[in-house]
């Protein structure tokens, strides 16, 4: 009999991206979170032929344009998530079926899944995506640049569905060989919502947890606002992103330079502000006890408010020195990598039984 393949995968399925981390964080995938409808014309045209840039999955007799593809494509396209919160559960299951095809060898695998979902998702559609991924699957694939088609059989073991920072907290306790559950408070700032979560005593507390809109979004949306009032043309927040990650401090529009450092400082802080004043809103519904050992700021947001938050947070006594506060190595990925290791550990679990 051949030897059963066990693949564990994390997922984070994110506002803007999906992230996915697999053979022990060494492959390590983003896709846009984005699925649409199927756009026929001239294919075998692209440069890019990779699957996952040009992913068609095949779904119930219907087709589905899903990440890259559908933003570049699609006509009608459907974000996965938005305020915060999982759009449709069907969805973000075509999405993660498509996104599985990029690890699968083989057909006949057996997958164990753990995959974070926004704060403020119900317990009720965590059990749902959990129990739509929770069986023997057939995932049908096709590459639109090559006419590939790939069809899989697969055993989902488990699907394990956490709130999204949990991954963050999991990766960060593990790579700095904790063995105790510390009591932490993570705050994920993402592209469209910034999710905090606290962890006190092993337990994930509902009432200190929580979401808000403020994100990486929102900066850009305001920046892109004064733009507008200064230059009288219409700019859209989307194209000011990679200024943002590019760390810039100039943008042209119709020829000229605007410089946007000081607009972009501006709501820095302000956002800033708001995200200190909720996380400590949340801190001071724990009981008088509980003594917050780490703050861990994660998600692409970490990269453009990181260094503004951990200072806020010594000033408003949220730390006692700014060391507490811990910012992963790769915060986009973070949470994707921290699911796989829970994946890990409780296949080991599984084995051992
Ligand atoms: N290196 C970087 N420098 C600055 N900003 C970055 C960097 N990488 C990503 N970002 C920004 O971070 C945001 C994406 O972060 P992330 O992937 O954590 O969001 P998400 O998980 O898709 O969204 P959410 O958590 O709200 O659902 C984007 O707005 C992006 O512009
Ligand atoms: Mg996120």
């Amino acid at each position: 009999m051949s030897k059963k393949v066990l693949r564990t995968v994390g997922i984070d399925l994110g506002t803007s991206t999906i992230k996915m981390s697999s053979d022990t964080g060494k492959k390590l995938i983003r896709i846009p979170s984005i699925i649409g409808d199927p756009n026929p014309g001239w294919t075998g045209m692209t440069l890019d032929k990779s699957l996952e840039n040009n992913l068609v999955l095949e779904e119930g007799g219907q087709n589905f344009f899903v990440g890259e593809l559908a933003r570049l494509q699609s006509e009608i396209k459907r974000p996965l998530a938005s305020e915060g919160k999982m759009k449709s559960i069907k969805d973000a299951v075509i999405a993660i079926k498509a996104a599985l095809s990029l690890f699968i060898k083989n057909d006949g695998e057996h997958i164990l899944i753990a995959t974070g979902v926004p704060v403020a998702t119900s317990q009720e559609e965590m059990s749902t995506l959990s129990k739509g991924l929770s069986e023997e699957m057939n995932i049908k694939v096709r590459n639109d640049a090559t006419g590939e088609t790939l069809n899989y059989n697969v055993v989902v073991e488990k699907c394990l569905v956490l709130p999204e920072p949990y991954g963050s907290y999991y990766q960060i306790l593990k790579t700095s060989g904790e063995n105790r559950a510390v009591d932490a408070i993570i705050v994920d700032i993402g592209h469209g919502s910034t999710d905090i979560l606290t962890v006190y005593q092993g337990r994930l507390m509902r009432t200190a947890s929580g979401s808000l809109e403020e994100a990486v979004d929102t900066l850009t949306t305001r920046m892109a606002r004064t733009l507008q009032e200064q230059t009288g043309k219409i700019i859209r927040p989307f194209d000011l992103m990679k200024t943002i990650e590019k760390n810039l401090s100039a943008v042209m529009v119709s020829g000229q330079q605007f410089d946007v450092s000081e607009v972009k400082n501006y709501y820095i802080e302000n956002i800033s502000e708001i995200i200190i004043d909720e996380t400590s809103r949340l801190l001071g519904t724990l009981p008088p006890d509980a003594w917050i050992e780490r703050v861990i700021l994660t998600g692409g947001g970490a990269h453009v408010f990181g260094e503004v938050l951990k200072q806020k947070m010594w000033e408003s006594n949220i730390v006692k020195s700014p060391d507490e506060v811990v910012i992963p190595d790769n915060p986009v990925m973070c949470n994707a990598m921290g699911f796989e290791l829970i994946a890990q550990s409780r296949m080991k679990a599984e084995t051992k039984k």
